[in-house]
């Protein structure tokens, strides 16, 4: 994708970091700050999507994401659906395309899709006139946790441009490291991928991350330290030796966390597995900033959805 002369997305769907060049990402983030000004006032709306209607169509849980997504859109002045998956004709075996096509039919203008496959919203944005918006799919990508993520280091540290990135547990599985490593390289960072062999493999490197198994040499010197979620629902069982094994080589806690720079931040997407990824010390530490993620995840979603091409209202 390309920024366009008004400073526009030029796609009308956001599907993955991997469609979005570096100008785009600083395009995003720099409205972001913007709508960062609107959501933090007392009158927290604008009309910029006034008389649009966004669906929210989730397959898999989400607290974040969903509501995030939802309070954007209102922010925004738009018409929001947060379609029932649980009730709906899915369970009828209505197919996912059939299941868009319909919601469009009764006048979506943006589909946020959270969605178990990877490349379904593809697929979707290329069969539909409606903006697909990627709240996750599968093990691919989580373009907007990325983006969200870029915009609090952005907001702690300045430019992510020589910042020692590091992100720590199951990459293997995570969407949002996938997502996380493309944007930040993009924007400069060095990355390094932390975690066992069987969740950190050797083929990431071509992403243009560096790769190491022992967690207190990886985090010398790191600016970000980001945890992922150990994904329990997604783990062969060979792949860990134990939980407790897990928590003592690569747990942070205030004492692990001594290895990082003085001043570094702590991140995590949510939600957390205490105990295991993250101690209750690292968690209440000043250096966290896991609910500023949270906070910022409005304002980056609100920027997402102005900026893709043919969704603005004049009133913008
Ligand atoms: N970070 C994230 O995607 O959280 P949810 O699953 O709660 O949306």
């Amino acid at each position: 994708m390309n920024t366009d002369r008004h400073g526009q997305l030029q796609s009308k769907d956001l599907l993955g970091i991997e469609q979005l060049s570096k100008e785009d990402i600083l395009l995003i983030l720099d409205n972001a700050t913007g709508f960062k000004h609107v959501v933090t006032r007392t009158v927290k709306k604008v009309p910029t999507l006034r008389g649009k209607t966004v669906v929210n169509l989730f397959f898999e849980n989400s607290t974040r994401t969903r509501t995030s997504f939802e309070l954007a859109a209102r922010r925004l002045s738009a018409d929001v659906i947060n379609f029932d998956v649980a009730t709906s004709s899915v369970n009828k075996g209505e197919s996912l395309l059939d299941t868009v096509e319909t919601i469009e039919a009764l006048g979506a203008d943006y589909v946020v899709i959270r969605h178990g496959s990877s490349g379904a919203h593809q697929y979707l944005g290329r069969q539909v006139k409606a903006s697909i918006i990627n709240a996750g799919d599968g093990q691919h990508e989580h373009p907007t946790q990325a983006l969200l993520d870029c915009f609090t280091i952005r907001e702690n540290k300045g430019d992510l441009a020589g910042l020692k990135v590091c992100i720590v547990g199951d990459i293997l599985h995570s969407r949002v490291a996938r997502s996380n490593i493309l944007a930040m390289t993009r924007l400069g960072a060095r990355v390094t991928l932390i975690g066992p062999p069987t969740l950190v493999p050797e083929g990431f490197r071509s992403m243009g991350a560096d790769i190491r198994h022992d967690m207190d040499e990886g985090i010398r010197n790191a600016d970000v330290v980001y945890m992922l979620r150990i994904q329990l629902e997604r783990q062969g069982s060979h792949l860990l030796p134990s939980l407790k094994e897990y928590k003592q080589l690569y747990g942070l806690d205030a004492d692990r966390m001594r290895h990082a720079k003085r001043d570094a931040i702590i991140m995590h997407p949510g939600p957390v597995n205490f105990g295991v990824e993250l101690s209750r010390d690292a968690m209440e530490s000043p250096q966290t900033k896991i609910l500023d993620q949270v906070t910022n995840g409005v304002a980056v979603r609100m920027a997402c959805m102005y900026l893709l091409r043919g969704a603005r209202n004049v009133e913008a």
